[in-house]
């Protein structure tokens, strides 16, 4: 029987990121994550993974403000903004933009994000400024005003997830460029994939998690029952890493950060009382397994404290990740070819 989960296949060599599951290490382009979120500016990490280094930084801040301004007439009255999740609001809005450079879809994707978050809250979606970086303006976007800080932390944010390896979305859009498609529909297939519960869907549930447990003293039987039930606790788990996620350290300096500039952040006592609880829980439900706090956790915590609607938090991952999916596209044009794998037929022989 295949194992299914392709589990230790190596399908591509890249240049885009090394993750090191065992030592809990992430490199974007020979620079670890932790440095590349430092600055909060998500143009460092296009400059990275598009050109190599981090020198040709500011020439993405102003070609990204200028790609946000000439696509909002777009985007402004799309019916994606009016959809119940911001995931779906990311697939449909997308779509239909053929022929989009991949600057234009880094644009469209903040801009979706934000302009359907201002929808559910039943405010008129915001025009885009062409002077700031892509952050900045995207906490604008969502809040109605500027906010340094939290621009600052949503920036480390969008740093820390732009890329992960082989990680499910990114494998998709691969293989629909290996195909000679183009980059939107990659793009469009990436947030599919990141969509679902076991990879990207993960934060919106944590926050309800840590908001059904409420205090650290109840994190335990609540995490019994859940697993009683036979459901899996949000957050925990990672299919490489058997420590601590390393991103998760660099959101809860962002998340400190923020503590510091005054926003309340105390999600973030509970959130490490439910990680420490479950670790434990886990521990011995699963004593072969290290199952540890994968980046979802500081996540939930992290958006939380900027502002964004849980029901964005996908969304929002995806506005980050399209980064480095569009380096893979890039990628996986020059050096990849058509992937196409085997399946074994164990289905009825004909009669
Ligand atoms: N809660 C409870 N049990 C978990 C668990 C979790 N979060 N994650 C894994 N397990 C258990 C599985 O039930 C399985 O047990 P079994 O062998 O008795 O069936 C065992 O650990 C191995 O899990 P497996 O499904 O092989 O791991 P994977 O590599 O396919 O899964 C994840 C990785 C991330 C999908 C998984 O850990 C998970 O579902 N986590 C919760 C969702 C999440 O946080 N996603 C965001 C990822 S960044």
């Amino acid at each position: 029987m295949a194992k299914g989960g392709l589990d230790g296949v190596v399908v591509a060599d890249t240049v885009m990121s090394m993750v090191d599951g065992e030592q809990g290490e992430l490199v974007i382009r020979g620079l670890p994550v932790e440095e590349l979120a430092a600055a909060g500016r998500l143009e460092d990490a296009v400059a990275l993974l598009w050109d190599g280094d981090r020198s040709t930084a500011g020439r993405w801040v102003e070609e990204l403000g200028r790609a946000r301004v000439r696509m909002w007439p777009t985007l402004e009255g799309s019916p994606a903004l009016r959809v119940a999740d911001a995931a779906v609001a990311l697939r449909a809005g997308l779509a239909p933009l053929e022929g989009a450079t991949p600057i234009e879809l880094v644009a469209a994707a903040g801009l979706l994000v934000a302009g359907w978050s201002r929808a559910r809250a039943g405010k008129p979606p915001l025009a885009p400024r062409a002077d700031l970086p892509h952050a900045a303006d995207l906490v604008r976007l969502l809040r109605g005003e500027p906010d340094d800080a939290r621009a600052q932390a949503l920036g480390a944010y969008l740093c820390t997830v732009v890329d992960h390896g082989m990680n499910a979305s990114t494998f998709a859009a691969r293989v629909v460029a290996s195909t000679g498609s183009d980059a939107t529909s990659a793009v469009v297939a990436a947030v599919g994939a990141l969509k679902g519960p076991l990879h990207g869907g993960a934060p919106g549930p944590v926050l309800d998690m840590l908001d059904a447990i409420g205090s650290p003293e109840r994190a335990e039987p609540w995490i019994r029952s859940e697993l009683a039930a036979g459901r899996r606790i949000m957050g925990m788990g990672h299919r490489i890493y058997r420590v601590r996620d390393p991103r998760v350290a660099v959101l809860e300096r962002a998340i400190e950060g923020l503590g510091r500039a005054g926003v309340a952040t105390e999600r973030l006592a509970l959130a490490r009382a439910v990680e420490r609880a479950a670790e434990r829980i886990l521990a011995e439900a699963h004593p072969e397994r290290p199952l540890k706090a994968n980046v979802e956790f500081a996540t939930a915590v992290l958006l939380d404290a900027v502002g964004a609607d849980r029901a964005a938090f996908t969304g929002l991952f995806a506005a980050g990740r399209v980064v480095g999916w569009l380096a893979h596209v890039a990628e996986q044009r020059e050096t990849g070819r058509l992937i196409r794998p085997e399946s074994r037929y164990v289905g009825p022989t004909a009669a």
